[in-house]
């Protein structure tokens, strides 16, 4: 089957006052699709370099990346954007939301970008809430909802176009502990039940532990990559 993700030997440096910071030094990495992944390391070992890359928010410096079994590498900006609106959904710690716009016309804005009509967009924005358990909160805007209801809110947003793969970097990062356990059980079921990959960063093992592999990463390179018996399974 194809994957979702693949990529191989990927680079990344940065150029910070003419020196050349190597942030991701080779990383190659396949995520099957329904897959669930969790990323961890160190602080600046280059996981959000890496969710980037996987994101298609960036480039590499170097190495190829297939999403959904398309080379990224030929397309253009444009060709991109539109890639990655129809099979990759992000979500970010600081939730990235539009403050002054509610819930539902957070959640519908992808939709826009790929052309979809207004009555359609809202219907399925409501959808999209109503899976996250934020049926009841749609004219909420985001100054109006605890952190949790937020990232929901944001995961929704990630999910409406139906991507293959929902992206997470640090996701209950800004999250009390019973918020961080809330967003950690919906992505636990949007994974069994809809079957979208999800691969996320995390520095908490408690969360890490929600996924059944762990990609360990440290100076920009996997060290480690184990697939891990859930709590429940064992
Ligand atoms: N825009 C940038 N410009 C220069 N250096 C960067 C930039 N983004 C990240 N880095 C550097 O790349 C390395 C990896 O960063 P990052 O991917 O953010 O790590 P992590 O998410 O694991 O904390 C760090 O040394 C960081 O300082
Ligand atoms: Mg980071």
């Amino acid at each position: 089957m194809t994957a979702a993700l693949e990529a191989v030997e990927l680079t990344r440096s940065y150029q910070l006052e003419g020196v050349a910071v190597e942030a991701l030094r080779g990383v190659s990495l396949r995520i099957g699709q329904g897959e669930f992944a969790a990323i961890v390391g160190p602080s600046g070992s280059g996981k959000s370099t890496l969710m980037h890359l996987l994101g298609c928010l960036d480039r590499p410096t170097s190495g190829q990346l297939r999403v959904n079994g398309v080379e990224m590498s030929g397309l253009s900006d444009t060709q991109l954007a539109e890639l990655r609106n129809r099979t990759i959904g992000f979500v970010f710690q600081s939730f990235h939301l539009l403050a002054r716009t509610s819930a539902l016309d957070n959640v519908a804005l992808p939709l826009v970008y790929r052309g979809v009509g207004r009555t359609e967009r809202r219907e399925r924005a409501r959808a999209a809430l109503e899976a996250v358990g934020l049926g009841h909160r749609l004219d909420h805007r985001p100054s109006q909802m605890s952190g949790g209801e937020q990232q929901r809110v944001a995961i929704a947003r990630a999910l409406v176009g139906e991507p293959k793969v929902l992206l997470a970097d640090e996701p209950t990062g800004n999250l009390d502990t019973h918020n961080g356990a809330e967003v950690m059980a919906m992505l636990d079921r949007l994974n069994s039940g809809s079957g979208v990959a999800i691969v996320l960063v995390t520095h908490e093992q408690d969360v890490a532990a929600h996924a059944r592999r762990q990609i360990h990463v440290r100076d920009g390179r996997i060290e480690l990559d184990t697939a891990t018996a859930r709590e429940e399974d064992r």
